[in-house]
């Protein structure tokens, strides 16, 4: 057994431009994989084969509230209970921080406010954005494609989506880039007081006034059934506005990248933009914006694959090396718009799977098809292999700058 500490460098520059190699020869080598965790020094594992990922996500024997699920001694290994005046609480009773039967309730309102229909609305306006953005690039020159196109369009969707006002939102990308990378904890806590301050208003005006929008919906759940308490609203809000920001863009990201290193597949969708429909499900297998998953705790001693993860230890399933899986994907690193079936799980699975995942298609294959059509003479303007990948965070994966001419 493969069992020495930090065998594999996940964390390397080189794994977070292509994590591949190493998942390729983690899933063979020891694909149920115990490391340790980076700054406790836990048992952490992380799992690569399609069928463990999915049984996994599936299993309610891992959850997220281990203080309540642990006993007090094995709990007490990871970090303390957060206490109710950590500003922290404000935005951490989420749904990717809790269990059933609370999970149950909050996934039930936020469908309620997230319909197909409202999903569906915002089809014209995602269009009109895509064009806006090429508009702006114009028909030939250089630009950086992150922050010239990838980036801006999910950003104005989700910020439309739950009614902030234009004058605000660059605030907003502040307050998430330091809640989300800033290693310095004052200027978290000051970024926290501020979102929460603003969005309390904001929900309040929504509260007299509902409009349009998800902060109206999701505030008037609230009154409802009394079921969706403050804190919960602005923790969901939160959730929102962070998988709005961080995901999608590496869906067009990574997903153009993917077209631009296969010109014979780019070709093909250029001239039958039909086929926009698989070939984003092709993108977000092949090289998704999501790398591991959330983590989650083992409840109860659980056996996977031979291996005994034990009750405490903490368990992420990586998506990335799950959607190459040769025992389910055949000639699993061929790139193919037309792979039919495709059952990718680069939306998670089980109860945690996105909330956003139609959204995030829509906008992945209006932006997609818009670029591709539009810009004819679109190629990198730098090597490959000189593209910088976010090293921040291993959930992310995502280029920090993706420089194109056209
Ligand atoms: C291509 C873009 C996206 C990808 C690849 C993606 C991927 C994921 C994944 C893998 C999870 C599950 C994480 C886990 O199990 O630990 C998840 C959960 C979630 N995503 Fe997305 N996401 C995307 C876009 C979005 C968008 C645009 C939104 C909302 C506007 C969104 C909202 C959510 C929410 C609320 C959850 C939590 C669901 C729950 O815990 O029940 N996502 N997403």
């Amino acid at each position: 057994m493969v069992d020495a500490v930090h065998t594999y460098d996940f964390w390397s520059k080189e794994a977070r431009a292509n994590p591949q190699p190493i998942y390729a020869r983690i899933r063979q080598e020891d694909p149920v994989h115990r490391t340790t965790g980076p700054h406790t020094g836990n048992p952490t594992w992380i799992l690569t084969r399609y069928e463990d990922c999915v049984s996994f996500l599936k299993d309610a024997r891992f959850g997220k509230e281990f203080h309540k699920n642990l006993p007090k001694e094995v709990a007490a290994r990871w970090w303390p209970e957060p206490s109710p005046d950590d500003p922290w609480a404000i935005i951490n009773r989420h749904l990717l921080e809790i269990d059933p039967p609370d999970h149950t309730r909050l996934r039930a309102l936020v469908h309620k406010a997230f319909t197909p229909r409202m999903v569906e609305s915002l089809r014209p306006r995602i269009h009109a954005i895509a064009d806006t953005l090429l508009d702006e690039m114009g028909d030939h020159g250089e630009a950086d494609l992150i922050s010239a196109f990838a980036f801006p369009l999910p950003i104005t969707v989700i910020a439309e989506m739950l009614g902030i006002p234009p004058a605000d939102r660059e605030q907003f990308r502040r307050w998430t880039k330091v809640l989300l990378f800033s290693p310095d904890g004052d200027e978290n806590r000051a970024a926290l007081m501020e979102f929460g301050m603003y969005m309390n208003q904001m929900i309040d005006e929504r509260q007299a006034n509902p409009q349009e929008d998800i902060i109206s919906a999701l505030a008037h759940a609230e009154e409802d059934g009394d079921t969706l308490n403050r804190m919960e609203l602005l923790s969901m809000l939160f959730l929102l506005l962070v998988a709005g920001h961080e995901t999608t863009v590496n869906l067009i990201g990574n997903g153009t990248l993917a077209l631009l290193q296969h010109p014979d597949q780019l070709q093909k969708l250029r001239s039958d933009p039909a086929l926009i429909k698989p070939a984003v499900e092709e993108m977000l297998r092949y090289n998704g914006p999501v790398d591991i998953t959330t983590n989650r705790w083992a409840f109860e001693d659980v056996e996977i694959g031979g291996k005994v993860i034990g009750q405490g230890d903490m368990v992420y399933a990586s998506l990335l090396a799950a959607n190459r899986d040769p025992e389910q994907f055949p000639d699993p690193d061929r790139f193919d718009i037309t792979r039919d079936p495709n059952r990718h799980i680069a939306f998670g699975n089980g109860i945690h799977y996105c909330v956003g995942a139609p959204l995030a298609r829509m906008e992945g294959a209006i932006a997609l098809n818009a670029l591709v059509q539009r810009l004819p003479q679109l190629e990198l303007a730098v090597p490959a292999e000189s593209l910088e990948w976010t090293t921040n965070m291993m959930i992310i994966h995502g280029m920090n700058a993706m420089p194109v001419r056209y």
